[in-house]
């Protein structure tokens, strides 16, 4: 998954391009790079590794040009090299960037090689500025040209491309990847997204499955698959965010831990009504006639799901199933027991999550999209968007949105058992002030960043790690395992306790760190019992509870305890030591925890 970014007619093209690209490299850092053109010669610039790269290049040979494209990689096809970065130039005449997978590469790249053309690079990419030179050369003017390749190409993609005699003039077309075009005054750009375009314009036109179109610095024309012109609204975008900083913090992570007070405290001022009781996006009659829900998420947010189909089952006896988005669609899913299918995503443009999505929706399934960046894939094309409000999140590993995610959902969960009757309007108030009570409890919890110092540092020479929890806090465990895999690449795993005796249990020899999540709920004894077996095996059980709990676990080799909680609460608030247990270790092992190896923010490719 990748950035791409685009622009013609504008002078010294080149430091617009790599602002814009700054703003997208949360979509992959392997490597980036940068043409342009002068109306008869490209000049391009490629870096392996982070922007920074690309800027010191473009700093030592600046770029002329009044029109060119820019890139920044997440690697599917070819290895991280400079050879494989984008741009991609055939024969000196025609330049691409792509983001997506072109699923048929192999076979065009035999039969462009069949008849003569050089191939540079091992990317499925590449392909396409072969396919627009073989246009191009057999005299095709760019809107023949875009027809024609995309005619022949399959699979996902979002590219731009140019030629060399055509300096005003960019085919742009997508499928599946975002794509937007910014109408400027005498000038258009090209972005991946709005966002890399807000700071530019506000005039965005999204293209749809299978358009592409001719982008001149007029303007653009846009055409459906097979050239017939269609007409694309100009949507106002909401104005530039200016590029977030890290606001004094080491890291946008550790600033995201602690901006969750404010993410949880507006997400619940978004599902509070005008009369101050709980609301959602669904109507009342349309929360009564839900009789099943399908989650669709991936990463962090399927974790999100998890808790919160405990939450729905118990409160609002409404049946839930909880599914990998990547998996869904292939596996011939059964959508008749349920009417709705929530896709949960903080970028809104996980593909994997939005072809869910697309799926249950074709299934008949209103669909209600729980995204995080308005404007985004997901949100435009879910039936409802039920926001969080946690604002911009830069740190790959989600932190911030999660907990908004987990706000929503139980929000989500208590308005659907008061509409279903499950919970009286006296429950569902009671539920909610408890929610108001969350910011402050989060507050206090931050406090742990000093005490929990000296355990992370303990953990930044362990090969591996286990994290336990029992019912609503098994995702939880799950979810701290993510964390530290992510950002401190420790092997780590979570389990459900009750599940560690039926096999996981034999990993367990002396020493071996058990993270352990416990609250002072119904099966609290269950899992205090699952934590003996563990720790009689050997294992450091570090137990991250709330006060009164950790009597219930007196074997303990290390506790950190968070204030007192409501059990249905207990899932929100004991992610955040988990958080940054993960970041500390993460930080004293050095590793990049804002842009950790081989993670980008949200992934386009399926
Ligand atoms: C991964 C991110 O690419 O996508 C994870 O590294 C994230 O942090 C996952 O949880 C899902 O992303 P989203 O935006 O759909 O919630």
């Amino acid at each position: 998954m990748c950035g791409i970014v685009g622009v013609v007619g504008l002078d010294d093209c080149a430091e617009t391009l790599l602002d814009s690209l700054k703003r997208l490299e949360y979509r992959g850092y392997d490597s980036s790079g940068i043409v342009t053109q002068t109306g008869t010669t490209f000049n391009m610039t490629r870096a392996v590794g982070k922007l920074g790269a690309l800027s010191t290049a473009l700093r030592e040979t600046p770029l002329q040009g009044r029109s060119g494209l820019g890139h920044t990689r997440w690697a599917t096809h070819g290895g991280v090299s400079e050879r494989n970065a984008h741009p991609h130039i055939a024969d000196q005449k025609v330049a691409i960037v792509h983001n997506g997978i072109i699923e048929n590469h192999a076979k065009l790249r035999a039969e462009l090689e069949d008849k003569g053309h050089k191939f540079a690079s091992e990317t499925d990419s590449e392909v396409l500025a072969h396919l627009f030179l073989a246009c191009f050369d057999s005299g095709m003017d760019a809107k023949k040209a875009g027809a024609h390749v995309l005619s022949q190409i399959e699979g996902t993609f979002a590219f731009s491309a140019m030629h060399v005699d055509q300096p005003d003039v960019m085919i742009v077309g997508r499928n599946a990847s975002p794509l937007a075009i910014g109408i400027g005054d005498g000038t258009s750009f090209v972005g991946s997204d709005a966002v890399a375009l807000a700071h530019l314009t506000r005039n965005v036109i999204y293209l749809k499955d299978n358009d592409y179109a001719v982008v001149t610095p007029e303007g653009a024309e846009v055409f459906e698959v097979g050239g017939r012109p269609v007409n694309r609204e100009v949507v106002i975008v909401a104005a530039s965010q200016g590029m977030v900083d890290k606001g004094g913090y080491r890291h946008f992570m550790e600033k995201e831990i602690h901006e969750q007070p404010d993410a949880v405290a507006h997400t619940l001022a978004a599902m509070t009504g005008a009369e101050g009781t709980l609301s959602t996006p669904l109507a009342r009659e349309e929360l009564r006639s839900i009789d099943g829900i399908v989650m669709l998420a991936a990463g962090t947010s399927h974790y999100a799901a998890m808790v919160a189909r405990y939450w729905i089952e118990a409160l609002a006896r409404v049946p839930v199933s909880c599914e990998v988005a990547s998996e869904y669609r292939y596996r011939k899913p059964v959508t008749g027991a349920y009417s709705a299918a929530v896709a949960i995503s903080q970028s809104g443009e996980s593909l994997d999550t939005l072809m869910a999505m697309r799926h249950a929706g074709e299934a008949g399934l209103r669909t209600v999209g729980l995204v995080n960046v308005p404007g985004s894939t997901i949100a435009r094309e879910a039936d409802l968007v039920m926001p969080t409000r946690a604002g911009p999140e830069i740190g790959v590993a989600s932190t911030k949105a999660f907990t908004a995610q987990l706000t929503a959902l139980l929000c989500f969960a208590v308005a659907l058992a008061e509409a279903k009757g499950a919970i009286n309007a006296k429950r569902r108030d009671e539920i909610h002030s408890l929610i108001h009570g969350l910011p402050s409890m989060i507050g206090k919890t931050l406090g742990l960043f000093d005490e929990i110092r000296p355990l992370a540092h303990s953990l930044t020479t362990a090969r591996s790690a286990l994290y336990l929890g029992r019912d609503v806090l098994f995702p939880v465990a799950l979810e701290g395992a993510l964390k530290l895999k992510e950002l401190s690449y420790i092997h780590a795993e979570g389990f459900a306790s009750g599940e560690m005796k039926h096999g996981p249990i034999a990993l367990i020899e002396d020493g071996l760190p058990v993270i352990a999540l416990l609250a002072a709920d119904e099966v609290m004894g269950k899992a205090a019992s699952n934590l003996q077996e563990a720790s009689a095996r050997g294992a450091r059980i570090i137990l991250v509870t709330e006060d009164r709990a950790a009597t219930a676990v007196d074997f303990a080799d290390e506790i950190v305890r968070v204030p007192n909680v409501d059990p249905i609460l207990a899932p929100i608030l004991l992610t955040v030591p988990v958080q940054i247990l993960a970041y500390l270790t993460a930080f004293e092992k050095g590793t990049d925890v804002d842009q950790p190896r081989n993670l980008a923010k949200s992934v386009t490719v399926e």
